[in-house]
């Protein structure tokens, strides 16, 4: 089912809880252009207040996850335009690609389906997980056209990559396929072609299954106390911890004590307690 508003760079589609994101201008490799960026702001904005939405699955059409940022319209168009046009420009591109994706409050699934350079691996990294393709081809290849690597790409390499690959790609410009990728951690795993949707929609129907509020505050626990001190951290988290226990309609943490210690129906270790509410979608 296809949402009410509909956008030229991005298709949106429903399915039993999961919105797939799909950058969609498949004849430029899904490269993203400004008006994609634009696009892609109103997107995640709109899911964000969608009950379809139980979890965002980012990919993109055709052969390609995404060239990275659009050469021609991203670089050359908006070289030695206004300053107000450029700030903005980049601005975009940083809003949707990690300030909002980053953080994004409902879970984030990155489904690379084939090309996936450069730009590209700042929205890969900032979804909470990822899989690609064996087939799927990566690459730094900002160096293979006379740049280092652009916006927050490197950081957000250096978040999920050693040392040692990371500057190796970033230096070469090598591509590497979705094989490698999982073995080094950029995404989490790597299926055949074939079998990449089915694998995604398991691991979304996993995350579906999950208490949404406690989700939140687990995955922005980590991403945030990555960047503090351990007392900062334990300050913070626990303030997470009861925030979510505040917020929870479902008081998941009661229903979970009481299933295992007192109804002893479940063991935690095994499965997730029996929810009381439908799952979204
Ligand atoms: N920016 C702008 N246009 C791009 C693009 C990008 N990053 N990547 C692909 N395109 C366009 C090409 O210009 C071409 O447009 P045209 O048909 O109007 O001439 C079209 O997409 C198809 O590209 P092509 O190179 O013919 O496709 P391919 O399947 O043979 O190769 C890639 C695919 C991704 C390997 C190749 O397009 C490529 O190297 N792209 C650039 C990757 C890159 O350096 N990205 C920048 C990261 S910051």
């Amino acid at each position: 089912m296809m949402t009410e508003k509909s956008w030229e760079t991005v298709r949106v589609e429903f399915e039993d809880g999961i919105a797939w994101v799909v950058l969609n201008r498949p004849d430029k490799r899904n490269a993203m252009s400004p008006k994609l960026n634009a696009e892609m702001i109103e997107v995640l904005e709109a899911l964000e207040a969608d009950d379809r939405c139980g979890v965002v699955v980012l990919t993109g059409s055709g052969e390609s996850f995404s060239a990275g940022m659009d050469l021609q319209e991203y670089f050359r168009e908006v070289d030695g335009g206004p300053e107000h046009i450029q700030l903005k420009v980049r601005r975009d591109c940083s809003l949707w690609q990690w300030r909002m994706l980053r953080v994004y409050s409902k879970p984030t699934i990155a489904m690379v389906n084939g090309w996936c350079f450069g730009g590209a691996f700042t929205p890969l990294v900032a979804c909470d997980l990822a899989i690609a393709a064996d087939e799927a081809t990566f690459g730094l290849s900002e160096v293979n056209w006379g740049i280092p690597p652009g916006n927050l790409v490197t950081k957000a390499l250096s978040e999920v990559v050693g040392y040692r690959n990371a500057l190796m790609y970033i230096m070469t410009g090598r591509t590497f396929k979705g094989t490698e990728a999982a073995a080094m951690g950029l995404v989490n795993s790597s299926v055949p072609l074939e079998q990449l949707r089915a694998a995604t929609v398991e691991l979304a129907k996993d995350l579906l299954g999950k208490n949404p509020v406690v989700l939140r505050a687990a995955k922005l626990g980590f991403k945030h106390s990555r960047d503090m001190s351990w007392g900062q951290a334990e300050d913070y988290l626990y303030a997470k911890l009861e925030q979510s226990q505040f917020l929870d309609p479902e008081r998941g943490r009661e229903q979970g004590l009481t299933q295992f210690l007192d109804e002893k129906r479940i063991r935690p270790g095994l499965q997730a307690y029996e929810r009381p509410v439908p799952t979204a979608g």
